[in-house]
């Protein structure tokens, strides 16, 4: 019986990967060996989307075919969108996501067993299709009908153009192209893993990814940048920042978009994004929330720094994501799901790569129940149901 137990995985190695790297130490993340430095300037999330599913980048033949694929299977089935329209308005966008990812596997092909493919091309038509999702809850819920997607834009830009169906602004496209580059994938996150685990039972490609939507959710995770957001919201004005922070950090709480438990200095994504929520913020900028955001990270750093000198806490991806998302002129409860249509690349990716090479994940617990005992008789048990 194992006696080490390493609460929340920390540290502890449970597979391998080619995909990307997470070098916490320097803070610097890699895909398939390119600095994310290099390619969130210069690379699409489609080159991105090819790396990670194809082992390399494009050539100029491979990427139309990708974009060719990707921009002829954006559409939903009609069954999912009238599903939509009846889903109460109310309905959290991440619930919507995940529901609706889960009912594309009712409407995907089988192969002579009966079950659906997990191959490169169902995880191209999850690519595509997501931001559909997404675009289209963002409206039904406003009582509007969903626009349905171009073929000819971009992944970023159609997504921005089936919520308003105006082409979107060359920065504001960029903008949310970059944000899906930074967010394609980081190793072994917690929802990749939930994808893995999943493959690794043989689910296929929809109920894995389903799996990894779930996963995302939280506030400790992908949900991390809503919650950033309504920091941001509360805190008002960069005035505010640090009796804010001192407050929160007062009543023990956390400030949302900081610490990683893998970088222990800034988050290499965070510094792109900052820059990216400056020049929205010059372009579109919203409520000051690009100043608010700088301001609470100072402040952050400077009480914690007071508090515990030494610390290591900085802003995470999620952080600056906030400024970002809202300069665009997305909702905060969407966040999440626009980390997923990032991340989904990482995680067909990772489902792909378990299914290469697959062993069952099924790891061990040690037992701090009662010790064995016989089964006792509904009659002879206490009030509370107790053994007695
Ligand atoms: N604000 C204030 N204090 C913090 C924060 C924070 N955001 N994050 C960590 N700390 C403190 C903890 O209170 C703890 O202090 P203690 O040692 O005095 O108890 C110490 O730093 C270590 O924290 P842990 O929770 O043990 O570190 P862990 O590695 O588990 O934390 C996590 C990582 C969960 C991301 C944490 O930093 C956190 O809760 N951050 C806020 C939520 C967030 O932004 N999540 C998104 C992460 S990025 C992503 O998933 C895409």
């Amino acid at each position: 019986m194992p006696t080490v137990v390493d609460r929340g995985l920390e540290g502890v190695v449970v597979g391998s990967t080619e995909l990307s790297n997470v070098e916490g130490a320097i803070g610097r993340l890699t895909y398939r060996g390119y600095d994310i430095d290099d390619l969130a300037p210069n690379a699409t999330f489609e080159e991105i989307v090819h790396l990670l599913l194809y082992g390399q980048l494009p050539n100029r033949h491979q990427l139309d075919e990708l974009k060719r694929e990707l921009g002829s299977g954006r559409a939903l089935p009609e069954p999912l969108v009238n599903a939509m329209q009846n889903v109460p308005k109310t309905a959290w966008p991440m619930e919507v996501l995940r529901t609706i990812v889960s009912g594309l596997g009712l409407f995907s092909p089988v192969n002579a067993q009966g079950e659906h493919l997990s191959d490169v091309h169902t995880a191209i038509e999850l690519i595509a299709k997501m931001p559909t999702i997404v675009a289209a809850w963002d409206r039904i819920r406003r009582g509007l009908d969903p626009i349905g997607p171009r073929s000819d834009l971009s992944q970023a830009g159609n997504f921005l153009y089936m919520r308003t169906g105006k082409a979107p602004h060359a920065i504001e496209e960029e903008a949310l192209d970059t944000y899906f580059v930074l967010l394609a994938d980081h190793s072994f996150n917690a929802s990749t893993f939930a994808a893995r685990v999943a493959a690794s039972t043989r689910a296929d490609m929809y109920g894995s990814v389903t799996a990894a939507l779930a996963t995302l959710q939280g506030d400790l995770h992908g949900g991390a940048a809503t919650a950033a957001f309504r920091t941001l919201t509360d805190v008002k004005t960069p005035e505010n920042a640090e009796p804010f922070v001192r407050d929160i950090l007062a009543r023990g709480q956390r400030i949302m978009g900081m610490g990683h438990r893998e970088y222990k200095v800034r988050d290499p994504r965070a510094k792109h994004l900052e820059a990216m929520a400056k020049e929205l913020s010059a372009y579109a900028g919203r409520d000051r929330l690009y100043e608010t955001a700088h301001a609470v990270e100072e402040a952050s750093r400077k009480v914690l720094q007071e508090k515990k000198p030494g610390n290591t806490i900085y802003a995470n991806v999620d952080f600056y994501t906030a400024p970002v998302l809202a300069d665009l002129g997305i909702p905060g409860d969407e966040f999440t799901c626009l980390f997923a249509c990032g991340r989904i690349a990482g995680w067909t990716g990772h489902i792909l790569e378990q299914l290469a090479d697959n062993r069952l994940i099924r790891p061990q617990a040690t037992y701090d129940g009662p010790v064995a005992g016989p089964y006792v008789p509904i009659e002879k048990r206490a009030a509370n149901g107790a053994r007695g």
